[in-house]
């Protein structure tokens, strides 16, 4: 018999993962503790902006015309503790209020309120990004005849149902051929074709997520670190970048300088490895992280003195700043830790008139920064503006047309924060075009 399988969490990871296990023909059960959560998920709506979520799941919730009704939700533990033979854990792990230590209360809590209601012989797979030893600690505290494996999530925002479906590699810490069995039962098919499965122990599993997460903030410190001296020595980062990353050892992906990393992953990720290894007496080995944190914190400040030096290099008072762009990412609605919102917030504390655009993220923004201006539309945005940052590299902004745009400021000043604007086609349309890490001209 098919084996029925429970997610725990529905945020991205959890909602993303239910839809595609149903999508792979399993019956699943999808719990949230937040009983709105559930509601919508069970009208087959999302709570965020997540590209081909809402078709996915749409396809699968029980009760919608047409769907196959293998993917239903609630709040119940016990239904989940009946129902599922594997359970995934993907509930988040945010950074601690004031710590570099990674919050794991929900996990612990969703461990708590699981355990009693589990069966016995039930797979309980945590997907949650952890300090390593947190599966052997989590283990050793769930009820006989019940397993642990540990099966990290390598999800990109923007991209999770793809990155869900066609991972690059499936990473499985197990302590039993039973627990790596079931797994590769899961992930049989067409999730696992062409996808290596790596089986490894519990902390190497845990330990790959934050490796890999880590290796990923490197490169984007790396190549913000060049940005920097192209800047000081007049020579050009984007230009460098494509010609170092021909050199396959290299790979040209990850190298976009701009003004640097956010969201839930990467900042929070890095903070609770350096923590992690603090505690196990191996802080040594990543001192180098916080060289990378502090280099990506540097461009925010360094996008606030650009933007200073445009509108006269004084002071903010009295100017108005037209921000496009206020998630970490485009194709998102996620503000957490957001670069773009930073920056805008830096300079609406130093008194400038702050105003924001994003094609999804304004909800949101709106509810972590109400006190920022908003507009509908770019255009809005720019109207009257002093300076325009381009803070996120939405399509929509690429699109943009300059010589409309210049209508609506008379400064026509862009400082673009993510390089990813055609710098030709701004200044024939009359703008001052800058970006980070190139030439004035
Ligand atoms: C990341 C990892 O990519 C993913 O594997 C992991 O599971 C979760 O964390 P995500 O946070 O969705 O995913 O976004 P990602 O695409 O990695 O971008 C992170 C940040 O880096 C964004 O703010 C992005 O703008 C920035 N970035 C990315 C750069 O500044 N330059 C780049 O070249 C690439």
């Amino acid at each position: 018999m098919a084996l029925k399988i429970t997610v725990i969490g529905t945020g991205y990871l959890g909602a993303t993962h239910a839809a595609a296990m149903a999508e792979l023909g399993f019956e699943v059960l999808g719990l949230d503790v937040v009983p709105e959560k559930i509601e919508m998920l069970g009208q087959g709506r999302v709570p965020m902006y997540e590209p081909g979520l809402e078709e996915l799941l749409r396809k699968h919730v029980a009760g919608i015309e047409g769907a196959t009704g293998r993917l239903r939700f609630t709040t119940s533990w016990e239904e989940v503790g009946a129902f599922g033979d594997v359970h995934f854990v993907c509930v988040n792990t945010p950074q601690k209020h004031g710590e570099y230590a990674c919050d794991m209360s929900f996990v612990d809590a969703a461990f708590g309120s699981l355990a009693p209601h589990l069966r016995d012989g039930a797979l309980v797979v945590g997907k949650s990004t952890v300090p390593v030893g947190s599966a052997a600690r989590l283990a050793a505290a769930l009820p006989e005849g019940v397993e642990l494996a540990w099966n990290p999530e390598f999800l990109r925002e923007g991209f999770a149902v793809d990155d869900t479906l066609h991972p690059d590699r499936i990473v499985v810490g197990v302590e039993s051929e039973r627990a790596e069995k079931l797994l590769r039962e899961v992930y049989a098919t067409p999730v696992g074709e062409g996808s290596p499965f790596v089986v490894t122990d519990f902390p190497t599993a845990e330990l790959v997520k934050t490796a890999a997460n880590s290796f990923l903030a490197t490169k984007i410190s790396f190549i913000n670190a060049m940005a920097e001296v192209c800047e000081a020595a007049d020579g050009d980062v984007v230009k460098l970048a494509e010609a170092i990353g021909h050199d396959e050892r290299i790979g040209k992906k990850f190298l976009r300088a701009g003004i640097g990393f956010g969201g839930g992953c990467l900042p929070k990720d890095i903070r609770a490895f350096m923590a992690r290894a603090g505690e196990l007496g191996a802080d040594q080995a990543l001192t180098f992280l916080r060289e990378v944190d502090s280099v990506n914190m540097r461009r925010r400040g360094h996008m606030v003195e650009l933007a200073r030096e445009a509108v006269g290099g004084e002071t903010f008072l009295g100017k108005r700043v037209a921000v496009l762009g206020a998630t970490f990412k485009p194709d998102s609605d996620d503000v957490r830790d957001s670069p773009a919102l930073n920056v805008a917030g830096q300079i609406h504390l130093q008194g400038g008139q702050v105003t924001v655009y994003d094609p999804k993220g304004m909800a949101n923004a709106r509810r972590l920064f109400p006190t920022l201006g908003y507009a509908d539309s770019a255009y809005d945005a720019v109207r009257g503006a002093d300076v325009v940052l381009h803070l996120t590299e939405w399509r929509e902004f690429r699109d943009l047309d300059p010589a409309e745009l210049a209508k609506a400021t008379p400064s026509r000043i862009i400082l673009d924060g993510r390089n990813a604007l055609d710098p030709a086609k701004w200044r024939e349309a009359g703008w001052t075009y800058r970006a980070m890490g190139r030439p004035r001209a």
